[in-house]
This record gives C-alpha cells, sequence and structure tokens, in this order.
C-alpha cells in the first residue's frame, strides 16, 4: 500500500530500506508538542481567515488536544510508516475527527511545519539551558563568598604564578557563564520568527494571516523570506555554537577538578557523591563526572561540525539533507544540560583543602612579582631592574631552599643594598592578594563586593523566571 498522506501518484510501497533510510519518527516525535501547538495556531487562524468552517477548527483543536494528552501518557502509538511526527498526528486525527482533519494541512506544507516546530523547540531548550546557566552560577557565587578568603595558587602554563583567592577563582567561571547566556539569548533573539505559511517554499494562494499564527505561537513577526524560512537552519547552528562554547567553559573547569583532585595536587576534594571507586584499585576515588563533562564537549561540538557539513552544499530551498537537523542537536543540547547540573553539583560538593592551598600558594615563589612590585613602589626603580634584583634575590632564596619570606633581610641586602625590612608586609600570600585590589583583581574585598552584586542580580532573574 502506498503512503496515505502523499502517495496518491505512487502505485507501489517503498522498498523497506528506503522506509528504513526515510523514517524521522524516532527523532521527532520529540516535537509532538510544538508540532500540536503550532497546528491548533494555524487551524484556528484558517479559520478565522474564513478558509475552513469554525466547526472544522473546533474538531481540529479538539482532536489535537486528545493527541497531545495520549501522548503524554504513552498511549499513542507511532508508525514508522507515517514516517514523521507531523503524518502521524494528521493520521491519529482523521481517526478521531474524520474527514474534517484532511483540511488541516491547507496552506501549509511540512516544510513550513518542521521548520517552525523545530523552532520552537529549540527556543524551548534555550530556556532550560539558560535556568540551569543560572543555577550553576549561583551555586559559584555563594560558593564564591564562603571562600573570598581562601587563598590558593593562581597559575599561568599550570606553573605557580601569583596567589589568588579561590572565590576569585570561581567567579571567573561565574563571568564565563554570562556570556555564554548571552550568546543563548542573542540566538533566541534571532531564531524567533516564524516560517509558518512560507509553506512549502513559495507561500500560498490562500489568504492566510502570518501574523496571527506568528503572535499565537510566541513569535516576534512571521519571517519575511518563504525561501529563506523553510530552508535555513542557522538557527540550529547558532545555538550550538553557543553550547559548543558553554560545553568548552565547563569542560576547562572539570579539567581544574580533575587536576585538583589528583593526590598529586590535592587541592580540592569531591566527596563520596560525587566520585567513584575503581573495581580494583581499593584506594581510588575517581573524579568521573568532571571526566565525562569534559568528553560531552566532544559531543557537542562534533553535532556542530556535523550540521554545518549537512548545509553547506545544499541549494535552496528544503532538502531532505535537513532532516538530519534534529538528532545532534537534541543529544548535544541534553548533553549540555547535564554537564551544566553536573558542574553545578561538583561546585556544590567540592571542599577546597584550605592548608593546603595556602601553603602552595607561597610555594614557587608566588609572591615574587610583589618583592617587585615593591622594589618600584619603594625606591623608585623601574620595574624591568627591579625584575631583575627580583630574579636574582629569587635565585639566592631558591639556593638555599628557603621561601621569599624567610629569607633573611641581610641576604637581600646583599643584592640590593636599599631593601628595608619594611618589604616583608608584601612577602606573605595573604598580604599579596589583600594588595590586588585593582578593578576586576583577586584582593577578597573586590570577590565580596562582586560576588553580592551578582547574587542580587541572579536572584532577581530567579524570582522573574
Ligand atoms: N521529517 C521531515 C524533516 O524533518 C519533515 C519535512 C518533510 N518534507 C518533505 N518535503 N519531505 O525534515
Amino acid at each position: 500500500m502506498s503512503n496515505k498522506m502523499w502517495g496518491g501518484r505512487f502505485g507501489e510501497s517503498p522498498d523497506a530500506i528506503m522506509e528504513e533510510i526515510n523514517v524521522s519518527i524516532d527523532v521527532d516525535q520529540h516535537l509532538y508538542a510544538q508540532d500540536i501547538a503550532a497546528s491548533k495556531a494555524h487551524a484556528a487562524m484558517l479559520a478565522s481567515q474564513g478558509i475552513i468552517t469554525a466547526n472544522d477548527a473546533k474538531n481540529i483543536a479538539a482532536g489535537l488536544d486528545t493527541i497531545l494528552s495520549e501522548i503524554g501518557k504513552g498511549s499513542f502509538t507511532f508508525k514508522r510508516a507515517l514516517e514523521d511526527i507531523h503524518m502521524n498526528v494528521e493520521s491519529r486525527l482523521g481517526e478521531l475527527i474524520g474527514p474534517a482533519a484532511g483540511r488541516l494541512h491547507t496552506a501549509r506544507s511540512r516544510n513550513d511545519q518542521v521548520a517552525t516546530d523545530f523552532r520552537l523547540y529549540v527556543r524551548d531548550t534555550i530556556d532550560d539551558i539558560d535556568h540551569a546557566l543560572v543555577a550553576y552560577q549561583r551555586a559559584l557565587v555563594d560558593r564564591a563568598l564562603e571562600h573570598a578568603d581562601t587563598v590558593m595558587p593562581g597559575f599561568t602554563h599550570l606553573q605557580t604564578a601569583q596567589p589568588v583567592t579561590f572565590g576569585h577563582h570561581l567567579m571567573a567561571y561565574v563571568e564565563m557563564a554570562s556570556r555564554d547566556r548571552g550568546r543563548f539569548a542573542d540566538a533566541r533573539k534571532r531564531l524567533n520568527e516564524s516560517p509558518l505559511g512560507a509553506a512549502a517554499l513559495a507561500g500560498t494562494s490562500f489568504p492566510i494571516d502570518r501574523d496571527a499564527t506568528a503572535s499565537a505561537l510566541g513569535f516576534d513577526r512571521p519571517m519575511a523570506n518563504s525561501l529563506d524560512a523553510v530552508s535555513d537552519r542557522d538557527f540550529v547552528l547558532e545555538t550550538l555554537s553557543a553550547a559548543s562554547i558553554a560545553s568548552v567553559h565547563l569542560s576547562r573547569f572539570a579539567e581544574e577538578i580533575v587536576i585538583w583532585t589528583s593526590p598529586l595536587v590535592g587541592l580540592v576534594r569531591l566527596s563520596d557523591k560525587f566520585t567513584t571507586g575503581s573495581s580494583i584499585m581499593p584506594q581510588k576515588r575517581n573524579p568521573d563526572a568532571a571526566e565525562l563533562v569534559r568528553a560531552k564537549t566532544g559531543r557537542i561540538i562534533g553535532s556542530l561540525t556535523a550540521l554545518l557539513i549537512v548545509m553547506k552544499g545544499l541549494p535552496l530551498a528544503y532538502q531532505k539533507d535537513m532532516q538530519e537537523d534534529k538528532q545532534g542537536a537534541m543529544e548535544a543540547f541534553a548533553a549540555l544540560s547535564l554537564a551544566v547540573k553536573a558542574m553545578t553539583g561538583m561546585v556544590l560538593d567540592l571542599v577546597p583543602e584550605e592548608a593546603r592551598m595556602k601553603v602552595a600558594a607561597g610555594e614557587g615563589y608566588a609572591t615574587a612579582t610583589d618583592l617587585a612590585d615593591w622594589l618600584v613602589r619603594e625606591l623608585k626603580m623601574p620595574f624591568r631592574d627591579a625584575h631583575h634584583v627580583t630574579g636574582r634575590i629569587v635565585a639566592k632564596a631558591s639556593e638555599g631552599g628557603i621561601a621569599l619570606h624567610k629569607l633573611p633581610l641581610g641576604d637581600m641586602q646583599a643584592i640590593e643594598p636599599r631593601i628595608t625590612a619594611g618589604v616583608f608586609d608584601v612577602l606573605s600570600v595573604q598580604a599579596s592578594v589583600e594588595s590586588r585590589k585593582s578593578y576586576g583583581g583577586t584582593a577578597p574585598d573586590n570577590v565580596r563586593a562582586q560576588a553580592k552584586a551578582w547574587l542580587k542580580r541572579l536572584e532577581k532573574e530567579q524570582n522573574s523566571g
């Protein structure tokens, strides 16, 4: 039997392999809520434009509501022979309300339908991810406030560089998440136009009202060009780009957690809730969640790359290639959501080893820059000379295997006679972080002020969202 939705000119049914490669219901059934919402908006518009009767529209809407609840309850049977969500819904509508169901597809095509459904789906996903990112930021801010004074080593090249505060380090990720949210919000703004009514590719001869369906579905306006409306997937690409960048941020943090929790480093501990054991080595506590967050990034960037490649050779307008836009994107968005939630969990769970952090912050002559700055400030030395003198003092200290703040004053004066005991005020890690009060710097007072400002902002967003 040929397909009853489009098989008028077909004498034979499709080959099994044809059906297998063509079918998309396993993936696009996740669009059911959006598909039904768009169909209801379309039917209501057709009636108010006098294209179908009010009675037909009423029956169509009631039938669609029944289908929505059947799918929600899990009692709906998706049929592979009906290819996709659009035809599964329409076919069931026919069973429920009879021939009036056939009027729903007036002045539309699956091409504008799927573009509309997926825009709505991606919009919903962006909202979900934004909520998850707000919760992640909130966790970071709370822990940053708690650890505004906790000193840790800051690194460049993964070598001890200068002391920073743990709170400052956490707040860096709040800023990154904020830009990630901004990218999602930008993508949302651009995607929020309605393709519905573009029909197959050229528009329709029926007197439809595209503004009405656009506003019923919460779109800002209808898309202006019917060819563009059915054939571009830049909204998916843009959202996947935002997801890729966000996942790179999460992955960097996850990598830090892996490093920090290594027994070789020992700066942070995760509880049993976010570690796993080894089946052979009883002593192990593995940071699997962090490792998996790091790995999900591959999947997310992979689906961006995959869709870019699907799209790059397609002429206008709709091509079936575009059916491949959904699976990777849906998986990527789910992976990102999970990664954000896992990172939020770890942020709330982790315990910094404060004593170890403080010792590590002082190792590797981390306050050498403070010494150089003192020479500039107190002795009016040009920074380059101060850098050189400090280098010689560090060499002297490391010869004896002693920390800078423990080096006898006489040893320093042997290199630069004008150095006074006042220098010791800047050589402790505590003094070092407290002095870094420049805007955006690591001083505990700065961190507290930034964290409090963020807390206010996030509380407002959480209440309004
Ligand atoms: N399942 C299709 C997709 O996801 C729906 C659109 C089909 N359109 C068509 N002309 N065959 O892209």
